[in-house]
């Protein structure tokens, strides 16, 4: 259903939108400073299916490769590795943090990759690939991938985040933080709602939208870490809602006042008052500032992945 609703939308305009979304917003030094990267558990699953298929491993795409989260984790086991993305961005976070050597990053579209046919071992999408036009991204995938290549995409929704102290119900919790998100972020998330349902629905969308038999969901690996409300704070400020909530209030008070003080950013900024409601109404804290909150955060990595048939 979503996959339909995508394919009506005019896709320069849905283009458009990503672009301007991470090259306008100052969120690319958020993000790479505050995603979680892929730990090993993952890339074993990944790897294992590739294994399976008995490919080489030769030459790696990681589209939509951000600030090359996912890039740094599977590079040291392909012998050339390129990452895209079509902010431009992002490409330069990408550039600024890489260390390997037979690692190059560039600006470009999923929807039209500069690669030649049969020239790719694997593609990677890590938690991008609800973005893409999906039937523009396989058919150019499937054209660049060798027989007997893989396409493989990870994702995960806002993992589940409970303080260490808390004996509650932590399944109720989770229900009341996704109520409190749908209802603040409102108005914001509109417009990528369909990517969203995606990822909530664990790409099911996409499983069924891949144009090969030979597809399958893989183990899901659920990482846990411990954060403080900072680090907790910063991944928060990662995520493009509460960027487009604090950019709207930011308009607002511009075009009230002719400026914006850092009283104002005080007033409007989403992230602390987030917080507050959660430390103070759900845990019980009086502050989210409160040093000895400690949180157990689980993120659920869920993988779909396909082969390109040899014949
Ligand atoms: C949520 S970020 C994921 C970044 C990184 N792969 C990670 O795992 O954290 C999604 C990325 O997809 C990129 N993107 C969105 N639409 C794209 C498209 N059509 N072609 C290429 N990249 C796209 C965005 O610019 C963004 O950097």
């Amino acid at each position: 259903m979503f996959r339909d609703l995508r394919q009506k939308a005019n896709w320069s305009e849905v283009k458009m939108k990503q672009q301007t979304y991470y090259d306008s917003l100052d969120i690319v030094s958020e993000y790479s400073r505050n995603r979680p990267t892929y730990s090993s558990r993952v890339r074993d699953v990944v790897m294992k299916y590739f294994d399976g298929t008995g490919s080489r491993p030769d030459m790696l795409l990681d589209v939509g490769c951000g600030g090359g989260q996912a890039t740094n984790v599977f590079a040291p086991l392909f012998q050339k590795v390129v990452g895209i993305d079509i902010s431009q961005k992002q490409i330069e976070s990408a550039k600024r943090q890489n260390k390997f050597d037979h690692v190059t990053y560039q600006a470009g579209a999923a929807e039209k990759l500069d690669f030649d046919d049969e020239s790719v071992a694997m593609v990677i999408c890590a938690e991008a690939v609800h973005w893409f036009d999906l039937e523009k991204f396989f058919s150019e995938a499937f054209r660049v991938l060798k027989p007997g290549g893989c396409v493989v995409m990870i994702g995960y929704w806002t993992p589940s985040f409970i303080p260490d102290s808390y004996t509650g119900d932590g399944n109720e919790l989770n229900l009341m933080h996704t109520q409190l998100v749908q209802h603040l972020f409102a108005d914001e998330i509109k417009e990528r709602i369909d990517g969203y349902r995606s990822i909530m629905r664990k790409y099911a969308d996409v499983l069924e939208a891949v144009p090969v038999q030979l597809k399958s969901r893989l183990e899901t690996v659920v990482d846990e870490m411990n954060w403080d409300m900072d680090r907790f704070a910063g991944f928060m400020r990662s995520l493009d809602a509460v960027e487009l909530y604090n950019q709207k209030q930011h308009d607002q008070v511009l075009r009230k006042n002719g400026k914006v003080t850092a009283e104002d950013f005080r007033n409007y900024d989403i992230v602390p008052k987030f917080l507050n409601l959660a430390a103070n109404k759900l845990w019980g804290y009086e502050s989210y500032k409160d040093p000895n909150i400690s949180l157990n955060v689980k993120f659920e990595m869920f993988t779909i992945a396909a082969t390109k048939p040899r014949d």
